[in-house]
């Protein structure tokens, strides 16, 4: 404090004497104990530790230790006036003490321990000064390790049966029980009961969550052990039951496979125990068992028709209950084929499209061009164009003259959606294309454009 001001300094004052008081009193004999309740193991050595420490010059320090139980009068155990001890008799090889450390050894403890040890210290000068603690000491046998029986333990079928668990314990005092499933603490629900001690659970009714490793734990202040792990057998299922396939392609329940494709077929459940696997094949009118075991290989090549139908069944023999599940297999020779056939067609188309756009684009330019210099234009075609064009040009039109025929083509594409085959690349409709294949997507409309005048002129 830097400034003193009268109102401090009164605080000042009277935190002294308050201090002086404490100390005053405490100094004259002060006695402790580290814990007022200690837990010992039964067959081995105790020490009840106390510290005292006073300020004063002693003539004497005396040291008693008494022993009550609840309901008895305190008995005599031992005490010391400066470094001499007097034991009662009766416990004089049982308690062990060091005069001028108060602290008190018992060696070996027993059950019969069980109770309060009061410590008392009286030092003397020209008066008297006196201290007491007391001390609750428990003895506690350690737990040995739990047993878990079953009941029953063949298992039961979950929903029908219920299941026992419990648990012994060989040695120990003040055992407490505690449930752990899977490693947690198991809290009491509608399905779960425990005995009063806590040492028996119940499952009732038992279901499939019940699955699980169930352990017993036992303790008490001195010791902890946990059970080995037990397993009770629940019998359930079949849930879940679905078709898997390594290869196809599945949509719901339609498996699409290719001809000559070997198709694995797998069914599964979760069951307990394993469910019985039976694969059946159904006609229109009839149904056959085919197989046993959780494999079904289709060879496609075999099948007789294009679409089968198939059915897996799971049977829990012990459960006895049974789930199928149907599915369709369809064969196709084509189907995958003709998925890319279409990627292919309209690639083609788009390059036919740009074909065409270029040919408009160079027509209009021509048109312009001509316009302006239509002879040269002509005159200079007709001579650079060899003889077999005029041949091959024949031969497509059908008439007698390729000069006839001789113009500019447009080729407006008309894509039919419907169709996903092939665009056929003839430019003269009705030449050799047979109608009714799939063959024709895309027809072709060919406006002859002649340019009348120049060709005039140069025949003549
Ligand atoms: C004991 O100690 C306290 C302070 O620690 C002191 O005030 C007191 O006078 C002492 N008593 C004796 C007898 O020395
Ligand atoms: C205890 O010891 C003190 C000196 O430390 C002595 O004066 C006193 O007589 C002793 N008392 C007994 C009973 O031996
Ligand atoms: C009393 O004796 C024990 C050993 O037996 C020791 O650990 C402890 O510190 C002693 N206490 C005093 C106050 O000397
Ligand atoms: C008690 O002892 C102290 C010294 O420790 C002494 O000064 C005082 O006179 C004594 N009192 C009596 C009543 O003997
Ligand atoms: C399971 O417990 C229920 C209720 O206590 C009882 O009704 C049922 O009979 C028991 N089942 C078996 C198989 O013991
Ligand atoms: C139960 O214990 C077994 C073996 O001790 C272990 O393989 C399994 O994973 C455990 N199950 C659970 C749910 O902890
Ligand atoms: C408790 O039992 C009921 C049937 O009584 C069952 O439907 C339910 O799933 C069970 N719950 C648990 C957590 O096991
Ligand atoms: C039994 O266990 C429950 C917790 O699962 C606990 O609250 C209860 O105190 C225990 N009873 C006994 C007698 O140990
Ligand atoms: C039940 O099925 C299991 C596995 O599928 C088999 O091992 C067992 O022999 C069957 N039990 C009976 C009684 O059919
Ligand atoms: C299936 O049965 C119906 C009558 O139940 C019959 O008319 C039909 O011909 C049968 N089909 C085959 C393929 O056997």
């Amino acid at each position: 404090m830097l400034s003193w001001s009268p109102l401090a300094n009164f605080f000042w004052d009277l935190q002294c004497k308050i201090y002086f008081l404490l100390v005053g009193i405490c100094s004259a004999l002060k006695l402790t104990v580290p814990s007022h309740t200690i837990h010992g193991i039964e067959g081995q050595r105790l020490r009840l530790s106390v510290d005292y420490n006073f300020n004063t010059t002693a003539s004497e320090i005396q040291i008693i230790w008494l022993f009550e139980r609840p309901q008895s009068n305190p008995k005599y155990l031992l005490g010391s006036v400066n470094q001499t001890v007097v034991p009662d008799l009766e416990y004089q090889h049982k308690f062990t003490l060091i005069p001028p450390n108060a602290s008190l050894i018992i060696n070996p403890l027993h059950i019969s321990d069980e109770g309060n040890y009061i410590v008392k210290v009286n030092i003397r000068r020209n008066g008297t000064i006196a201290a007491s603690q007391k001390i609750q000491v428990a003895v506690d046998v350690p737990v040995a390790k739990p047993i878990v029986r079953t009941e029953p333990s063949s298992g039961v079928v979950e929903y029908v049966g219920n299941i026992t668990l419990k648990c012994t314990v060989g040695k120990g005092t003040r055992v407490v029980y505690q449930w752990m499933k899977n490693g947690k603490p198991l809290h009491a629900s509608p399905n779960y009961t425990f005995s009063s001690n806590n040492a028996t659970l119940l499952i009732v009714p038992a279901v499939k969550e019940d699955t699980g490793n169930y352990s017993c734990l036992v303790s008490n202040p001195v010791s902890a052990m946990e059970s080995e792990i037990i397993a009770p057998i629940i019998y359930y299922g079949p849930y879940g039951l679905r078709v898997k396939s390594d290869k196809g392609v599945n949509i719901g329940t339609v498996f699409t496979v290719d001809m000559g494709e070997v198709i694995l077929f797998d069914c599964s459940a979760d069951s307990n125990p394993p469910n019985t696997y039976l694969w059946i094949q159904r006609g229109d009118n009839t149904t056959h068992v085919i197989k046993y075991g959780p494999h079904l290989e289709v060879v496609s090549d075999k099948v007789t028709q294009k679409t089968m139908d198939y059915m897996c069944c799971a049977f829990n023999n012990v459960t006895g209950k049974q789930d199928e599940t149907h599915f369709t297999v369809i064969v196709t020779s084509v189907g995958l084929e003709k998925l890319a056939q279409k990627g292919k067609s309209l690639s083609s188309l788009a390059v036919i499209t740009g074909i065409s756009l270029f040919l408009i684009l160079a027509m209009a330019f021509f048109f312009i061009w001509k316009r302006y210099q239509p002879y040269k234009v002509i005159q200079q075609k007709l001579q650079s164009r060899p003889e077999a064009d005029y041949r091959k040009a024949q031969t497509f039109s059908g008439h007698e003259s390729a000069l006839d025929d001789f113009g500019i083509y447009e080729f407006v594409a008309i894509p039919d959606p419907a169709s996903s085959s092939r665009v056929s690349s003839h430019s003269v409709p009705g030449s050799d294309f047979v109608p009714g294949q799939d063959m024709l997507s895309t027809i072709y409309e060919v406006i002859e454009h002649v340019p009348e005048q120049p060709q005039q002129d140069h025949q003549q």
